[in-house]
């Protein structure tokens, strides 16, 4: 797999679940549950086991303003890393001192700060504050979301021996892998052209030699066009979008969607009954999102360690 070259150098393995766990189905189907809680553990100990006798990785994670969703992911973020003995800090500026000025010199203290392997500022900013150019500010080395220019355009180059690459889709890479499931000459539907997700997503499944289509809010004939995926991820953003009728029989379905549905209970992008068509799913949650926070960790490992 081209996108773990910087993980294998920081001595990193590819996670393989065993052949007993991936017997894990659906109750009451033939559907593969893709466990990302699983995958996510065997790469917690990658990390305990290769940090011995090495420098302590160190995230500073900037939350600006109050949104409840931020809060609850940045301190889940904190707690995985303290899990794996990783050091974290999150810096918190209330709503009332929030400005881009604030936030560059933020950024700037933990660029020149040595002990600082990974800067991660977290996404939505508060209205009015544009990410674009405070995202830019910080160091390409510190940068373990992958989300500057030019971890991205390293990324479209397929120049993985220096690029960080986006977490969330890495995490979508890493569970296919585990599960033993190729991508070459894979039909892949991304459902989102999100730059955190969709568009890396899509040049991660290039990069693994599949035929890489991009689906968005306005495709014409999505359904028939997820129709065609053998490997169909969801990445839009809306409960319950895709369907069984969107799914073509035997597919890998990925749901990288995560909502507080009607219930109260977490939910993705796809509808639960998906599984009844489906060769294997993520589920939400337990799916990609523990992946997401594996590969952030792995990531501010890699930029203390390479
Ligand atoms: N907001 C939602 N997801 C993310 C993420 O992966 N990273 C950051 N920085 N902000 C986010």
């Amino acid at each position: 797999m081209k996108c773990w070259q910087r993980a294998a150098a920081a001595g990193f393995q590819i996670p393989k679940i065993s052949d007993e766990a991936k017997q894990e189905k659906f109750p009451g189907t033939n559907c593969t549950v893709l466990n990302g809680k699983l995958v996510a553990s065997l790469m917690a100990t990658q990390c305990k086991t290769l940090a011995a006798g090495r420098k302590q990785p160190k995230l500073v994670a900037i939350l600006a303003g109050e949104d409840p969703a931020s809060k609850v992911y940045v301190s889940s973020k904190g707690k995985s890393f303290a899990d794996v003995g990783f050091a974290s800090e999150t810096i918190h500026i209330p709503s009332s001192e929030a400005t881009a000025e604030k936030l560059l010199a933020t950024i700037d203290a933990a660029n020149a700060d040595a002990s600082v392997s990974g800067i991660l500022l977290q996404l939505p900013l508060p209205n009015g504050i544009d990410a674009g150019p405070i995202t830019a500010r910080i160091a390409q080395k510190k940068d373990v979301d992958g989300f500057l220019a030019s971890n991205m355009g390293l990324l479209a180059l397929g120049e993985f021996s220096n690029a960080t690459v986006a977490c969330t889709p890495f995490g979508v890479m890493a569970l296919l892998a585990a599960y033993g499931i190729p991508l070459a000459s894979k039909k892949m539907v991304v459902v989102g052209r999100s730059n955190i997700v969709g568009k890396p997503m899509a040049l991660l499944g290039l990069s693994a030699d599949a035929t890489v289509v991009i689906a968005h809010s306005r495709t014409a004939n999505l359904k028939e066009v997820c129709r065609e995926a053998d490997i169909l991820v969801a990445a839009v953003g809306k409960l319950g979008i895709i369907t069984k009728d969107f799914v073509k029989p035997g597919a890998v379905v990925i749901d990288v969607g995560i909502h507080r549905g009607a219930d109260g209970k977490l939910a993705g992008d796809v509808t639960r009954d998906v599984y009844d068509v489906a060769s294997a799913m993520s589920p939400v949650p337990g799916g990609v999102g523990p992946l997401t926070i594996s590969m952030l960790t792995m990531n501010t490992a890699i930029a203390a360690w390479t």
